[in-house]
């Protein structure tokens, strides 16, 4: 009938009828928290949650289901061969900090879970974009690189997305400004070594300092670095109070997901393996161009000598960590 036939129209029309599947990796606090944003979202019509502990997951299935039901999108538990077909697979499995730890301290845990998992998810799709969460990101973008086969710009690890974020955050309050129009960068290790670029810094265009010459705004330095040590410290801060983090980096993932799934060349600070400094062969954020192929394109940034050693450090320093392993 007619009426049928409208309906199958609306069906298709909408973006849930192109059955676009992302799995998670990992029903913790991310996982969930990740999945939750991602029904709210709508950019996902099929999210399969998966998770060594499969009651757990089937609690956590059950009560999203409910909010999906708003959503219309569908939640279910999985398993490795679940992945086929995925748009992308996020990996959020794995121990995350105490208080006091750094993201480091948490290599080898993760790294022996990524030997199980990578390859599984791998098996079954092989033509996926692995979104790689884990602790500490950076080593363990690296990790799924090697591990899967994956070309580069299909291994992609949230890395300073998250601490731009929060440097934009910061910023906003700073200046009393949408932190939208703040277009400000924090490359590097998702960790201790990460660096705020200054001299690309802008609010409207012009550079920080000149925005405050024309907005009437106390240009002060220390103020800015102050921005820049609490978004290095947010995490830290977090967890000292709550154990973990979860909205912000859950927020950051659909972030990401959403230039992958709609195909939208968005640039993102992200983490892939490249050379970075001079340095070959690791992985850490720069900016990147997103789309359903992936991080498929870095961003060369101009950036002062001062930034330029500083990025050489931070990827020394994830070297090391891998070279470790
Ligand atoms: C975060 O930055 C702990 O890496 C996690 O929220």
């Amino acid at each position: 009938s007619e009426c049928t036939e409208v309906e199958i129209c609306k069906t298709t029309n909408s973006g849930a009828a192109e059955s676009i599947k992302i799995v998670i990796v990992g029903a913790g606090s991310v996982g969930v928290t990740t999945a939750y944003a991602l029904l709210l979202d709508g950019l996902a019509s099929d999210i399969v949650l998966i998770d060594i502990d499969k009651n757990r997951a089937l609690g956590e299935v059950m009560d999203l289901s409910h909010a999906a039901h708003f959503a219309q999108a569908r939640v279910r538990v999985g398993d490795y061969e679940d992945c086929v077909d995925a748009a992308a697979v996020i990996i959020t499995a794995g121990v995350n900090q105490k208080p006091g730890q750094t993201r480091l301290d948490l290599v080898k845990t993760n790294y022996a879970l990524f030997q199980d998992i990578v390859p599984r998810i791998a098996k079954f799709a092989p033509e996926t974009i692995l979104v790689v969460a884990t602790n500490p990101v950076d080593v363990l973008t690296h990790a799924a690189h090697q591990l899967s086969g994956f070309p580069v710009e299909r291994v992609i690890g949230s890395g300073t997305a998250m601490d731009t974020t929060r440097f934009r955050h910061e910023l906003g309050k700073h200046f009393g400004v949408n932190p939208r129009n703040v277009h400000a960068m924090i490359v590097g290790e998702h960790g201790d070594s990460q660096l705020p670029v200054w001299s690309l810094a802008t609010i409207s265009g012009m550079r920080l300092k000149d925005y405050c010459e024309q907005a009437g705004h106390e240009y002060s330095q220390p103020a800015l670095e102050d921005c820049a040590k609490r978004t290095k410290e947010a995490a830290y801060e977090i967890i000292q109070r709550k154990g973990k983090t979860n909205y912000g980096v859950a927020s950051v993932l659909v972030d990401v997901l959403r230039p992958i799934i709609t195909h939208s060349d968005a640039i993102m600070t992200v983490s892939r393996v490249g050379t970075y400094g001079g340095v070959e062969d690791v992985a850490l954020s720069m900016p990147c161009m997103l789309n359903r192929h992936g991080a498929y394109q870095d961003v060369p940034l101009l950036l002062n000598d001062r930034e330029k050693g500083a990025l050489r450090q931070s990827a020394l320093g994830v070297k090391g960590v891998i070279s470790k392993l």
